[in-house]
């Protein structure tokens, strides 16, 4: 059988997604299993990581399996091991691999040369896992999700191309409010808005924050400069109306959250008001991180099985 990978949110489709959704809810309730039993899973890591690289750890442990951290740059690979023999090689020992790394044409060579699971756990392009996790948060607050709005504020990166095809694939409005200048690249906001039609979905780009904000459920931003990525003062001042903080929080729906993938640059892109706030569920949305990879893992390696 053909090992099943998960490189983007649209590697799952709409009805996976929601087979997963549901089973991390029933992660979160029990968390211990044996769907990981005598597994091992390696997690590759070329950028920095805490809640990828501890929820996978943690979670692998849970359903009973060995979480192997690797760091990219202790690996041969770093030497000039090809990517496609470095799969090859880890298909003979482990039953997974979760991989961060800077391009997605690389996870991309992973996946097309080994037999196990490969797991994107960030690219410069994408952040899948980050973007299921953040719909099963907003459900979580908002059982009534589709149809309402999450606004992205900030830069158009990672996060934020992973987080609108999530959201255009399982009916949750996504607006970017995004400068010009930072906008996700053509061709992601082609696959979102044919994603979005395709589902019936609300996508838009409002470079206007406070025109963007009004009538959403949740404001989610990230960081400005992202992993690998030069500061850059220009971007940092495009950027700057772009924070999300109580006066935006508040020209939202009253009932609105606020998102944060996390790490956060506190006084940067959010405030400490809005992140230590009643309406932050930044913490809950770190959590269910580990709630929500369990089921993707056991999606991937196991089926349909809790
Ligand atoms: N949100 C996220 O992926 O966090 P880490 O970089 O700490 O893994
Ligand atoms: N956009 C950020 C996300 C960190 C989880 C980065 O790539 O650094």
């Amino acid at each position: 059988m053909e090992a099943r990978h998960f490189l983007k949110v649209t590697d799952l489709a709409k009805a996976e997604v929601e087979t997963v959704l549901i089973a991390a809810a029933s992660w979160k309730k029990q968390p211990l299993g044996s769907v990981l039993q005598g597994k091992t899973v390696a997690l590759v890591f070329g950028k920095p990581s805490t809640r990828t690289r501890v929820s996978f750890s943690v979670g692998v442990y849970q359903l009973g399996g060995m979480p192997l951290a690797l760091s990219e740059q202790e690996l041969q690979m770093r030497r000039s091991e090809s990517i496609e023999d470095t799969a090859r090689v880890l298909s003979r020992y482990v039953d997974a691999i979760v991989i961060r790394t800077f391009a997605q044409r690389d996870v991309e060579d992973l996946a097309a040369h080994a037999t196990v699971p490969v797991i994107n756990a960030l690219t410069d392009d994408d952040h899948p896992c980050q973007a299921l996790t953040d719909v099963f948060t907003f459900r979580e607050r908002f059982p009534d999700a589709s149809g309402r709005k999450i606004v992205y504020l900030g830069d158009g990166n990672n996060v934020a191309a992973s987080l609108a095809e999530a959201c255009a694939l399982t009916g949750i409005d996504i607006c970017l409010s995004v400068p010009e200048g930072y906008d996700l690249p053509p061709g992601k906001m082609t696959e979102i808005q044919t994603l979005a039609n395709a589902n019936g979905t609300g996508f838009q780009v409002e470079r206007d924050p406070t025109a963007a904000v009004a009538g959403a459920s949740a404001l989610y931003t990230d960081v400005w400069i992202s992993m690998g990525q030069e500061s850059d003062s220009a971007k940092v001042e495009a950027l700057r109306p772009y924070q999300l903080n109580d006066d935006l929080l508040r020209r939202a729906r009253p009932e609105a959250i606020a998102l944060h993938c996390l790490p956060a640059h506190r006084g940067d892109e959010i405030t400490d008001e809005v992140m230590d706030g009643p309406r932050s569920a930044v913490f809950d949305q770190a959590e269910n991180r580990l709630h929500v990879q369990k089921a993707l893992m056991s999606f991937l390696l196991e089926g349909d099985r809790r």
